[in-house]
């Protein structure tokens, strides 16, 4: 039996990377039938500056964008990571294995703390052993994910393949990382070699879930391109990132593959195929993002699905939790 676990921040609003590459499949998870724990990891959130006032709201933006994007609250248990006392408390158990080497050479530790290493925070340093533990926490044997997690994912395994052989126990499952479908990493629009980000400085650079129709069309009109014609086949978009990036969202906004895409618009110009992504992007997301709305004028309902979420997540988190402090040798009344 496959037990899925996948989390993101509540940092800023969800970007087409973020549901193309990450949420998108979740639902597809869900519906398949697998047993699925979905949180929005505010600690995470602080390990970079941020507004107390805000974290809140962002937190339950996040969750609306979970249900919003079709994760069904009723099928899978969808969590904050602070209502859940399990992920802190198994992150320390798992910081006494994890090797401050392998932590120096997390590429997004790398980026994040940028050239003064001196001034980084110990919690930007360490978020890798805590997303360690919110997967090994519920024993997750899937972690929906982009490309860009792979790496804490290896991580994760590693640090469960260290508890369980310096314990001798079959204890952690060793989470496979799934990276579905053909949107792993969503670049900007801009720029065809960076990837779709929340921290971009530039608005026009990602879609925003949040974002509405004529915002969308705009974006897209702007998104970089090249002066060809689409050609006949994915192998001809070599060396076209930009082309390249914008006909993958096409075909995973269309549930298509790039060939067939490629076989419908050969030939055209970006003047023919903008006005089309942008009507099919606009058919998809407008649904989700009115929907977001509609849930965040209703606070409390949030708030409940959040609290039995937190319930569910936490029948299953405190047990293994325990029996890891129990292998761990400590005390218990
Ligand atoms: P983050 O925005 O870093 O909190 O990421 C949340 C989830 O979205 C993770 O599973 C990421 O791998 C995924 N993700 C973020 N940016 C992209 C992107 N540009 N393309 C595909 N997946 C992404
Ligand atoms: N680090 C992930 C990101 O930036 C978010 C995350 C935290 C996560 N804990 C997780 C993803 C556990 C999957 C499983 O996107």
């Amino acid at each position: 039996m496959k037990r899925i676990l996948s989390c993101m921040q509540p940092t800023s609003h969800l970007h087409l990377g973020n549901y193309l590459g990450a949420l998108k499949n979740w639902v597809k998870l869900q519906d398949e039938g697998a047993e699925c724990f979905y949180g929005v990891v505010d600690l995470h959130a602080i390990t970079a500056s941020y507004d107390p006032e805000q974290l809140k709201d962002a937190t339950r933006e996040i969750a609306a964008a979970y249900i919003a994007g079709g994760v069904n609250p009723y099928n899978s248990a969808l969590f904050v990571q602070s209502a859940v006392p399990g992920h802190s408390q198994m992150m320390w158990l798992l910081a006494t294995m994890s090797q401050m080497g392998k932590l120096e050479r997390m590429t997004q530790y790398k980026d994040k703390a940028g050239k003064d290493k001196e001034r980084a925070g110990l919690g930007l340093f360490a978020y890798p052993v805590l997303m360690a533990a919110d997967i090994l926490l519920y024993k997750a044997t899937h972690v929906p994910v982009g490309e860009d997690q792979k790496q804490h994912l290896e991580l994760a395994r590693e640090i469960a393949a260290t508890f369980n052989t310096r314990h001798k126990v079959d204890h952690f499952v060793q989470p496979e990382p799934y990276i579905m479908g053909g949107a792993t990493r969503v670049m900007s629009l801009r720029d065809g070699s960076q990837k779709m980000s929340k921290s971009a400085e530039s608005d026009l650079s990602r879609i925003n879930l949040t974002d509405d129709a004529d915002t969308i069309a705009k974006k897209i009109k702007k998104a970089k391109t090249d002066p060809e014609p689409l050609p006949d086949n994915v192998k001809d978009l070599e060396g076209r990132p930009e082309a390249l990036n914008l006909v993958t969202i096409y075909a995973s906004l269309a549930d298509k593959s790039r060939e067939k895409v490629l076989k419908q618009f050969a030939g055209k110009s970006f003047s023919d195929f903008k006005p089309a992504l942008s009507e099919l992007a606009v058919s998809k997301l407008a649904p989700i993002t009115s929907r977001m709305n509609e849930l965040m004028n209703d606070k409390a309902e949030i708030d409940r699905i959040l609290a039995k979420g937190a319930e569910r997540a936490n029948a299953v988190a405190a047990p293994v939790l325990q029996e890891t402090m129990d292998i761990m040798g400590f005390w218990k009344k």
